[in-house]
């Protein structure tokens, strides 16, 4: 069986290392990597495959950086031509971004069989181009392997289970990796000494809107007042920043860490505060709070259990979310997500 696999931004060449780790263990398994080149710089993207030993992409498409339309049409025209020349039997692709769109376009054109990992999630605001691309990939894929029960009851409610699709609750192959990685987890090299938040910021809706972004950037400088707050930026993010002049004067900000250096932030970090999808699961799996700077979340669950505060952008309410999240204990569930073997299910299932 031959599987193409479809990458192109960060937490996808995190969630396959798990699934390429997998894929390693059957011989009768041929995978082909096509990496589209959305993420490129060396700590967007390489970093990732040298520590996750993913294998070398097979195809390296170059396409990023440019508008939404303009990079996921190319990717289209150019992932197409791939797959004609490869033939596989399955394409997969993983989340909601435009290199998993424009993976699932090409498989439905081609009528090849669609795998989409981490399907059924809906934050249900289509202002948001993940929620676009997501049920468009949802739409056409052939197997649907969903992370949570959530995702199960979306798919359902909109009918899915009479398309003649696959629907299977295989758990978060994010939960694999982060049970893999966390034994060989490393210091990053920068300062870190005594209790701090771990932040993110990345989202379109948070860094398109300047009062939004403003606002989050605010409320971080007042907290890290108080306590050190560790901002790994995307390199999106960081130009805004720049270019707008929105002033920091306490955070700590970095260049984006390697995925060994965020396991070992997010074990040592006293709260979580991110609008990374990833993020928000990661600091649930090593027992963090959450606090979301968004208005809705993918992963309800969180929020259902306690373990995550929803914000959005409102100062007064990201200021008391962290005071009230800080000391939470939160209690750690493998079953929201799964047991840690998601990858094993999804390749199982695929060999049926
Ligand atoms: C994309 C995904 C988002 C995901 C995020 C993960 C879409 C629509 N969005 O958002 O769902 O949460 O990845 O991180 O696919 N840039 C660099 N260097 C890089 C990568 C990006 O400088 O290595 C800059 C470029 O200016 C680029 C901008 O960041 O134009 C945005 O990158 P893009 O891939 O369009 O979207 P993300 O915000 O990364
Ligand atoms: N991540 C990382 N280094 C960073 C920031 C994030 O390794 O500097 C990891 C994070 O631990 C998670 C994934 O990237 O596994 C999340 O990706 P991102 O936040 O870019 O996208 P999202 O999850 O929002 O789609």
């Amino acid at each position: 069986m031959k599987i193409l696999t479809i990458l192109g931004a960060r937490p996808q060449f995190i969630k396959a290392s798990s699934v390429s780790r997998e894929i390693k263990k059957y011989l009768q398994i041929e995978e082909v990597i096509v990496h589209t080149g959305q993420h490129y710089d060396t700590n967007m993207s390489d970093i990732f495959f040298e520590q996750m030993h993913i294998p070398k992409p097979n195809y390296f498409l170059g396409i990023g950086g440019a508008t939404h339309g303009a990079m996921t049409g190319q990717m289209i025209e150019r992932i197409e031509e791939v797959v004609l020349k490869e033939n596989p039997d399955i394409i997969m692709v993983y989340g909601d971004t435009n290199s998993t769109l424009a993976g699932a376009i090409v498989a439905s054109k081609l009528n090849i069989k669609l795998a989409h990992i981490e399907a059924g999630l809906r934050s249900f605001n289509m202002k948001m181009p993940e929620e676009v691309n997501r049920i468009l990939t949802d739409r056409v894929s052939t197997y649907l392997f969903c992370p949570t029960d959530k995702a199960v009851e979306n798919l359902y409610a909109e009918n899915y289970q009479n398309t003649g699709c696959n629907i299977i609750k295989s758990g978060d192959v994010m939960l694999d990796g982060a049970l893999f990685y966390k034994e060989i987890a490393t210091q990053p090299n920068f300062d870190i000494m005594g209790d701090f938040v771990l932040c993110t910021i990345h989202r379109a809706e948070n860094t398109n809107d300047i009062n939004r972004l403003r606002n989050i950037i605010e409320s971080l400088d007042t907290i890290a007042e108080e306590i050190k707050v560790i901002l790994p930026l995307h390199p999106r993010t960081s130009k805004i920043i720049k270019e707008s002049a929105i002033p920091v004067q306490n955070i700590t900000i970095t260049e984006p860490v390697g995925y060994l250096e965020m396991v070992w932030l997010l074990k040592n970090c006293t709260i979580v505060m991110t609008d990374s999808g990833g993020l928000q699961k990661e600091a649930y799996f090593f027992s963090k709070p959450c606090v979301t700077l968004r208005d809705e979340t993918e992963w309800e669950e969180l929020v259902d259990v306690g373990a995550n505060i929803l914000t959005g952008t409102d100062k007064s309410k990201i200021l008391e979310a962290y005071h009230q999240g800080k000391n939470k204990e939160i209690a750690f569930s493998e079953e929201l997500y799964g047991r840690g073997d998601a990858s094993g299910i999804i390749i199982k299932e695929l060999l049926k």
